[in-house]
């Protein structure tokens, strides 16, 4: 028989289905059209079968497929089936967040003398980088090499000067490499022409039990960290670092998200929505990868461990969630996931004693988190 000569890049190609090895595979799929442009679904699934889908629309994470203790895979993210849910969509499922994760206090602030103005779409705050952020754009996408058994894909996207309000040219570049141990590691790199701020995060909801508990509330929680910033009647940090210790706060040794959630429910936290919608302090500033919090659902066994190179977390339970819709054939109420928002502190820009976000021109921004999924028997 005569062999047709083929690349393994052309193979790949003619399959939409390839790895960097027999160990692990991507599958690239059409998942419909945003402002009539395609828009594609992409699966990273590891020798084990464990798996994530990730788009190109808002770099959504739509998927993350892990075992529980007795190795049956579920989908422990909170997300959408088709792109149409994501548009302009509220609850920001699993979507990267830019130029600035959280609130920057009634849209303005003020870099080497000059006012900024950016789009207000909260209240009188600005959240999550404006109305059309970057869970809102449609990024470029490649494979990229990476370590035998994981796969990486790279996600570019260039924010031109004055979008949303913010000064200079930003180009960013997000790769998330889903490795053979089931760990989603994000890294994010940015570059300025201009000075300006930024805050990049992601925002993916879990739920560790796979779609079999309605709320999160029995899922045992630690967070490494003895502080928080305490905010305003509208989510706006008041610059105070209160301790943790002896409060609803303290997650510094494993417990119940649900415990002592019901304390959030009236005063000045019922602005929380009635459960946590907190930054909690890691550090005073970026540094290494350390581990910032660890969750443990008893029924599933599973676990997962967020590690960031940032210096704060933002742990948000879903208090605006209520009922009124489903992602994925499930009905997402109020507590039906949480999210681990790495970060630096909300309103960094109008706080002068937080850890800057301020990008120069000649400067690299870089950061990483690892959402590290497991199972305790
Ligand atoms: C963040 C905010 C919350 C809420 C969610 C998105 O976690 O802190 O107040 O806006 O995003 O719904």
């Amino acid at each position: 028989m005569k062999k047709i000569p083929i690349s393994f890049a052309a193979f790949c190609l003619l399959l939409s289905s390839c790895g960097n090895s027999e160990t692990a595979s991507l599958k690239k799929e059409a998942w419909g059209n945003v402002n009539g442009q395609e828009v594609h679904l992409y699966t990273l699934t590891n020798a084990s079968g464990a798996y994530v889908k990730i788009s190109n629309f808002g770099g959504v994470v739509q998927a993350i497929g892990v075992p529980d203790s007795k190795g049956e895979i579920a989908d422990v993210a909170l997300g959408f089936d088709t792109p149409q849910g994501y548009i302009n969509y509220g609850p920001y499922f699993g979507t990267l967040i830019g130029r600035y994760g959280n609130r920057i206090a009634k849209g303005k602030f003020t870099l080497n003398g000059n006012e900024y103005t950016l789009a207000t779409n909260n209240g009188v705050n600005h959240l999550h980088g404006g109305p059309t952020g970057f869970h809102d754009r449609i990024w470029k996408i490649e494979q990229i090499p990476a370590e035998k058994g994981n796969t990486a894909l790279k996600l570019t996207y260039t924010s031109a000067d004055g979008e949303e309000g913010y000064p200079g040219t930003l180009k960013v570049a997000v790769v998330y490499t889903w490795t053979k141990d089931n760990q989603l590691k994000i890294e994010y790199e940015a570059e300025t022409d201009k000075p300006t701020v930024l805050n990049l995060t992601n925002h993916s909801y879990f739920n560790l039990s796979g779609g079999k508990d309605k709320t999160i509330l029995g899922e045992i929680m630690t967070i490494h960290a003895s502080r928080y910033t305490a905010v305003d009647e509208t989510l706006i940090p008041t610059g105070e670092l209160p301790e943790v210790a002896g409060t609803m706060m303290d997650f510094t040794s494993p417990k119940a998200i649900g415990r002592d959630i019901g304390e959030l429910g009236g005063g000045l936290d019922g602005v929380h929505g009635g459960g946590y919608d907190h930054n909690f302090v890691l550090r005073d500033k970026p540094g290494e990868l350390i581990t910032a919090a660890f969750v443990y659902n008893p029924v599933s066994g599973r676990t997962l461990e967020t590690l960031t190179t940032e210096p704060g977390i933002q742990f948000y339970t879903g208090n605006f969630l209520d009922g009124s819709f489903e992602g994925k054939g499930v009905v997402i109420g109020k507590h039906v996931g949480y999210c681990l928002e790495t970060q630096h502190f909300p309103d960094s820009p109008n706080h002068p004693s937080f850890p800057s976000t301020t990008l120069l021109p000649g400067q690299k921004f870089q950061s990483t988190t690892i959402y590290k999924f497991g199972v305790r028997k």
